[in-house]
């Protein structure tokens, strides 16, 4: 692996693994799957806040995507019609064989097998996510039909020609070396074999305006991507933009479970309200800086707006 690439792997395991919470905790909706936004958010929330958790078949199946909003409410929900979406892009997958690259907690692989009777293998980097995905996998008794794989999908730890479908679900925007995770794609796919990828995408080649250097990923636009697909050798059957679908569902739950409004009331109450006395409130009144930082999560998801405005989303399916 190149320098860039063990670089942003260890970003990832660094945004995805959590210190301080346990499987049970995420399941129960008690901590978010993202360990970084977790981190983030949790000073500022009530300790009784719970998040939704997809489910699937009864038992609870973490996801980790901004979801397909058309009819969801929940973000649960969303997400598990996000893999639907992308697996609808396929054609039928009963015993077919399916790389999930950049797997996540097996939320998708599990759907993939037990709704599809898909064989599934999971390729993560994150040793945390692959132990608690071993964990789910049991707890939904697919043990026979899913695999998880400590690894990179820059370096696929798989031979030649062995999978009909890669399944990439909002994973590739971490993939430091793009055209290398498209090459060993193509490589462990059987000719005819089709790459499913649907991933946020940057809308500008600028490096301020894609907010590089502050998310720390290695964003691409579209064209971009779509340049380095035919490069690979794949053949592009489609492609298209869901952006409309994702974003604005996503930024209306999100403001229904965390409504600015509130983190404001709080502030306000703090800095005035809770004590009385001038000496007091002049007290307050030079801690003030200090408090303004409890509107973090509401500044954080303005500039989220902005963020997320010069983002697209794109599904496309590629063949061999
Ligand atoms: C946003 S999550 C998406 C997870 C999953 N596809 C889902 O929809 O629930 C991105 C996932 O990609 C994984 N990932 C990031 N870089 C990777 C790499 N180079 N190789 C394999 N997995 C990677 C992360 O560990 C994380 O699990």
């Amino acid at each position: 692996m190149n320098g860039p690439e063990t670089r942003f792997i260890d970003r990832v395991r660094e945004v995805y693994t959590h210190r301080d919470r346990t499987l049970a905790e995420l399941l129960e909706g008690r901590a978010l799957p993202t360990a970084f936004v977790d981190r983030l958010a949790a000073p500022f929330l009530d300790p009784m806040h719970r998040w939704s958790v997809a489910s699937y078949g009864g038992r609870p199946l973490p996801l980790i995507n901004l979801g397909y909003w058309p009819g969801a409410k929940e973000i649960g929900e969303a997400q598990v019609a996000l893999v639907h979406l992308l697996v609808g892009c396929a054609p039928d997958l009963a015993g077919a064989r399916v790389l999930d690259a950049g797997s996540g907690l097996a939320g998708a692989a599990i759907i993939l097998a037990s709704h599809y009777g898909a064989q599934v293998d999971c390729l993560n980097v994150v040793e945390q996510q692959v132990c608690w995905s071993k964990d789910l996998i049991r707890m939904h008794g697919l043990e026979d039909r899913v695999r998880v794989h400590l690894g990179s999908a820059c370096d696929m730890p798989f031979a030649d020609g062995v999978f009909d479908v890669v399944f990439c679900l909002e994973a590739a925007h971490c993939f430091a070396d793009k055209p290398r995770f498209l090459a060993e794609s193509r490589r462990v796919l059987r000719p005819g074999g089709r790459l499913l990828m649907a991933d946020a995408v940057a809308t500008s080649q600028n490096y301020l305006l894609r907010w590089e250097w502050l998310a720390q990923l290695p964003l691409v636009t579209w064209p971009d991507w779509r340049g380095f697909i035919l490069a690979s050798g794949l053949s592009l059957e489609e492609e298209r933009s869901i952006a409309g679908e994702v974003y604005p569902g996503f930024m209306q739950w999100l403001d229904r479970e965390q409504p600015r409004e509130r983190l404001l009331r709080r502030l306000v109450r703090r800095a005035w309200l809770e004590e009385s006395g001038w000496r007091r409130r002049i007290g307050r009144l030079a801690r003030l800086p200090l408090q303004l930082l409890s509107i973090l999560p509401g500044l954080v998801r303005r500039l989220g707006d902005g963020l997320l405005w010069k983002r697209d989303y794109f599904v496309c399916v590629a063949r061999k």
